[in-house]
């Protein structure tokens, strides 16, 4: 019989029922050290008292009130958003794929509006990820995400990661724009290079096409810098936005230029919950947190610690590591042995790591995760990998 939740997910035997910063309580009293932080999503922790009285105050005054009317706490985090960022207009959603669909929309009317309706094709990437909706899976474009969803939403043209010059060529007449992430999460933790993101900005201006960043995962301070994008010295079109800022509470974003969003008027877009009151004032306090010089430079500092703990560890286990990869405080450890049984492992050895593409464990925790809990984690996973190489 179909279980009562539908089975698509492939869940580790975990149950957990309270967290307190980068710590997660599992129901039988087990404490599990959490570099997950919930795929990237909970940037200041379990229970961070700051979030939690945003929530509480907002949760005590009004929930929901539809875009029907102003909505005060959406306003001030998009005037936060367009204060920190390239952007000059946001739109909220609930979620990253809702971002990925309206970028995707915001793109081809862009070009409709500018006489050029024929305008539609977006490049993409082998190993991206956009979301589970039908224009994230078609954006990607992989068999695992596609296979039995079709027929696919067309208009993605799918090139190989670093690919610069199937860039060029692949350009033509029909294209809208260029889908990348700064660094591919559930791909394996793969950075684009600063200079390929500058390239292709030159590219993108060199043709009129938009760039449109994913920064869903790797967006929020989890890099070091506010958006990943700032390393390379370069700005998107489009971006999108989402996990962390909520901290999270479900949010998402669009950041666009005021050229690019232009076709977005009056009706052609919207959401019944995307930019509520809760998640605003929750995605405020975020804001207000991680986008100081203070906090991302500690982010940067612990970075530093923690990569060097990491080549140590690879060092320790040369038959189990390959590699670390990955900005910030967003790191892959390429796997020599199964990245399954390293995970396993560690769950073993109570820390929570998350599995991704290209045998890869990634390591994503709170961004004010303490130096000892980090230093712990490393043990943790040096013990885990102990394990692993006893097999
Ligand atoms: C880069 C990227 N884009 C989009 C998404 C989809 O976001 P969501 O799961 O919030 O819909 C994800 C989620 O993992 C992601 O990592």
């Amino acid at each position: 019989m179909i279980p009562s939740v539908l089975p698509t997910y492939a869940r580790a035997p975990l149950t957990f029922v309270k967290g307190e910063g980068s710590w997660l309580i599992e129901a039988d009293g087990r404490r599990f050290l959490d570099l997950g932080a919930g795929i990237a999503v909970n940037v200041l922790g379990h229970a961070n008292p700051t979030l939690v009285a945003a929530l509480n105050e907002q949760a005590s005054a009004l929930w929901h009130v539809s875009n029907l009317y102003n909505i005060p706490q959406q306003q001030a985090l998009a005037d936060k958003l367009v204060d920190a960022t390239f952007a000059d207009t946001v739109f909220f959603t609930n979620s990253g794929t809702e971002a990925c669909e309206l970028a995707v929309k915001m793109a081809r009317k862009y070009w409709y509006e500018k006489g050029a309706p024929e305008r539609v094709n977006i490049i993409t990437f082998d190993g991206s990820f956009h979301g589970r909706s039908a224009a994230g899976i078609a954006a990607a474009g992989s068999e695992k995400m596609t296979k039995g969803f079709g027929p696919l939403l067309p208009g993605f043209v799918h090139l190989t990661f670093g690919d610069l010059d199937g860039v060029t060529n692949a350009i033509d007449a029909e294209t809208a724009a260029i889908l990348i992430e700064p660094i591919q999460g559930e791909g394996g933790i793969r950075p684009v290079p600063d200079a390929e993101l500058k390239a292709l900005r030159q590219i993108c201006d060199d043709t009129g096409i938009l760039l449109i960043l994913d920064e869903v995962q790797c967006g929020v301070a989890r890099t070091g810098k506010l958006f990943a994008h700032e390393w390379a010295n370069v700005t998107p079109d489009i971006m999108m936005v989402a996990k962390g800022i909520g901290g999270g509470f479900p949010l998402g974003a669009v950041l666009a230029t005021e050229e690019a969003a232009a076709g977005m008027t009056t009706g052609t877009h919207g959401s019944t919950y995307g930019g509520n009151p809760l998640a605003c004032a929750v995605g405020c306090a975020v804001m207000d947190t991680v986008n100081t010089p203070e906090f991302l430079a500690d982010v940067n500092r612990k970075a530093g610690m923690l990569r060097q703990k990491l080549e140590g560890l690879i060092a320790a286990h040369p038959d189990v590591f390959e590699e670390v990869r990955g900005t910030g405080l967003m790191l892959g450890l390429k796997c020599k042995a199964l990245n399954a049984d390293v995970v396993a492992a560690s769950y073993a050895n109570e820390l929570l790591v998350v599995p991704a593409a290209d045998n890869v464990i990634r390591l994503l925790p709170a961004l004010n995760i303490t130096d000892e809990d980090l230093a712990e984690a490393v043990t943790r996973l040096d013990h885990a990998a102990m394990a692993v190489a006893k097999g």
